[in-house]
């Protein structure tokens, strides 16, 4: 009997378990959606518990189904690996293990005042820390939130000044929970994780006491530093009880496992709620000079790790959520692929969709969302055909910025993410940058990298060479159908609407 492989997939707007073989099939999966809290302009919110409650409900739906298959049994998981939403920040009480405040998002603009404020104590401003972690001081990454919920939550301050105050990202809160709580739940976070919260020296993978004092944080509980790929633990109850965790990476890293960009100059870009372009720098943190981020890609066993140059959008997918919720414009996300292919362009219409700022590579916390170019003319197609061109001139300025820094431009792009479902979106991808798109048919690359991981550890694999059989099924090429003329025109345009969102957050 082949063995399986587990994937708890925890993202922003929705939970999954998927079961994998030995060549990266799905066996079976369960997912759900959970509730997105919006209690001001530019605040996202999750409840901790929701984050919990979903892994544990889509665990178990998704065992029954595998059970019902008849062929295969719980026992037959030789490992579970995680990935989650990154940056995403809990504090918790030590002593009771219960949060303090809810989950401050990854694309939360609240710290923007914080920002500033960081950004003066240092000569380098917002590059106060970029030697040590790789980043620069944004709205964006976990110890931002952290100080913020400090500077204004009289609790979390007080579990600091106590010493009980811990603090953790949505890896450490599951891990520690599903293997078993108060109960002897174990408290790691993994290297991937560890590298967005800014408290992570990239080149000794260890918590930096430099950051730490940076930020006021001395006495802060913190996870211990894990491989991505090693056994953390066993579940402690549950269908999956007695089976161990034993792989975790950030979903955006793993993707990049996912898709198998395991040599350097290999990229990757993943279209979910935003949008992340990552590419393998190798076993050296190079820093960027044209806003990219320097992460942890990740670390198999007791390997060196392997670093990554990425780029974020914060909003791609979540733009289409905003067409369907807010603006009723469609009612389901697909449909969103019928109104834009009405259209054979979107008539001058631009909509840059910097609805908490703007990410890599401008880095504008002050932008706001903003539709330009509109006349008489315009109607619903032309903007729903703006919507998905805005994740797409923003992965051109961010691989423009990356085939900068590797003096090497890249020639085909490997993608995934609930967005790349659309056919329209990739050949709009494919001509904006001029370069192939590659998709894969199977697309839970991100739950596929963190099942990578663990089976790398539980020895359902040997090691990445073994990966070669591994989601190989018919992957389809989208090749760009415009002349450059025309691509540098409507580039051109986008330029000029990026200049027009800036400046309207004060
Ligand atoms: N057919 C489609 N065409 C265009 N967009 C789609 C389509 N199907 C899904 N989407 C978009 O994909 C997004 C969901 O992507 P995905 O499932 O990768 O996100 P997720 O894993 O829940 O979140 P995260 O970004 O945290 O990973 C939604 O925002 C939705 O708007
Ligand atoms: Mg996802």
């Amino acid at each position: 009997m082949t063995k399986l492989v587990g994937a708890i997939d925890q993202g922003t707007t929705s939970t999954r378990f998927v079961i994998f073989d030995d060549l990266g099939s799905i066996v079976t999966y369960h997912q759900m959606e959970f509730e997105q809290h919006y209690p001001h302009p530019g605040w996202v919110e999750h409840d901790p518990h929701d984050l919990l409650a979903t892994v544990q409900s889509c665990v178990e739906q998704a065992v029954r189904k595998l059970e019902a298959t008849g062929k295969y049994h719980a026992s037959d998981i030789a490992g579970v690996g995680i990935t989650n939403q990154r940056e995403t920040t809990i504090a918790w009480d030590a002593e009771t293990g219960e949060p303090l405040y809810p989950a401050i998002v990854w694309s939360d603009g609240r710290t923007a005042a914080t920002v500033h404020q960081l950004a003066e104590t240092s000569k380098e401003g917002v590059n106060a820390l970029q030697h040590i972690c790789g980043l620069p001081l944004t709205t964006y990454f976990s110890a931002v939130k952290l100080r913020w919920m400090l500077d204004h939550v009289p609790a979390v301050k007080q579990a600091l000044d106590q010493g009980r105050l811990r603090f953790s990202t949505v890896d450490t809160w599951l891990i520690y929970h599903l293997t078993g709580g108060s109960k002897g739940g174990i408290l790691v976070t993994d290297v991937t994780n560890a590298s967005r919260t800014m408290l992570m020296d990239i080149h000794t993978l260890q918590w930096s006491q430099d950051a730490i004092n940076f930020f006021g944080f001395q006495g802060l509980q913190l996870a211990k530093i894990v491989s991505s790929s090693s056994v953390y633990g066993n579940i402690a109850s549950g269908a999956l009880e007695g089976i161990p965790i034993a792989g975790c990476l950030g979903d955006q890293q793993a993707a990049l496992v996912g898709q198998k960009c395991f040599s350097v100059g290999e990229a990757k870009n993943t279209y979910g709620t935003g949008c992340f372009m990552l590419f393998n720098i190798g076993s050296e943190p190079v820093l960027s000079k044209n806003g990219l981020l320097t992460t942890v890609a990740y670390q198999l066993g007791s390997d060196k790790p392997v670093y990554a140059l990425e780029g974020s959008v914060a909003v791609a997918g979540s733009s289409i959520q905003w067409l369907r919720d807010n603006m009723n414009i469609i009612s389901e996300a697909k449909e969103i692929n019928d109104l834009a292919s009405q259209v054979e362009d979107t008539s001058g219409v631009y909509f840059v969709t910097a609805f908490t700022g703007l990410f890599a590579p401008y880095w504008r916390d002050d932008a706001r969302g903003t539709i330009c170019g509109i006349t008489q003319y315009t109607n619903r197609n032309h903007i729903a055909r703006a919507t998905l061109e805005a994740a797409c001139y923003q992965s051109k300025a961010i691989l423009d910025a990356m085939n900068q820094e590797s003096g090497k431009p890249l020639k085909s792009l490997k993608v995934d993410g609930g967005m790349s479902n659309s056919d329209l979106a990739m050949q709009i991808q494919s001509d904006i940058l001029g370069i192939d798109v590659d998709r894969p048919a199977m697309r839970e690359t991100t739950a596929l990298g963190s099942a990578i991981a663990a089976g790398l550890a539980v020895g359902m694999w040997k090691d990445v060479h073994d990966m070669d059989k591994v989601n190989t099924e018919n992957s389809t090429l989208f090749t760009s159908g415009i002349t450059d003329e025309k691509r540098q025109e409507m580039y051109a345009g986008w330029k000029e609407a990026v200049q027009r969102s800036f400046g309207w957050a004060k």
